[in-house]
């Protein structure tokens, strides 16, 4: 059975929400935990989802310190922003916050969910749709490719 684990960085929760939605995509008992309380290890892992928010122009600061700490052949990258998802823009703040990772680390997939510019200082709303059973699509897709490979 593929060994994953999901690590976050979440201010205001909606990472936090993706997080466990990209979890339940995954292996039943597949950990899923804030950067806070992440292991100092990741070789074991088949795969390391880790998620982040996008904070003037990069991933936040605390999410930068858990992407450096990060080091495995197959990290699947989530990030909420509220830049177009589909722009350059967008493109370049994941790829900033890929290069942290540890050298010789390769990405296997990258997801990225938009947040209204009206919204983003708040925590979510109840009823704000945060599209989990995109995440959790996200999560099986990433996982049927790896077995694939
Ligand atoms: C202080 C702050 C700065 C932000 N800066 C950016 C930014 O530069 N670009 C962007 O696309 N989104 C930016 N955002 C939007 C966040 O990525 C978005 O609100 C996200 O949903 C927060 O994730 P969280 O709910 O998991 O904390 C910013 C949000 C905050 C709170």
């Amino acid at each position: 059975m593929m060994n994953a684990i999901v690590v976050y960085s979440s201010q205001t929760g909606r990472i936090e929400q993706i997080a466990h939605a990209i979890a339940a995509g995954l292996p039943q008992g597949t950990p899923c935990v804030s950067v806070d309380d992440m292991p100092d290890d990741f070789s074991s892992y088949d795969c390391v989802f880790a998620g982040f928010w996008i904070d003037e122009n990069q991933a936040d600061p605390k999410g930068q310190e858990a992407l450096k700490k990060i080091g495995n052949d197959h990290v699947a990258v989530f990030a909420t922003l509220y830049d177009d998802p589909y722009s350059d823009q967008a493109s370049k703040h994941l790829r900033s916050a890929v290069e942290l990772l540890e050298p010789d680390s390769g990405v296997i997939g990258t997801y990225v969910a938009w947040t209204d510019k009206d919204k983003y200082m708040h925590r979510p709303e109840a009823g704000e749709d945060l599209h989990l059973d995109r995440a959790k699509a996200f999560a099986q897709d990433t996982l049927s490719r790896l077995k694939g490979q």
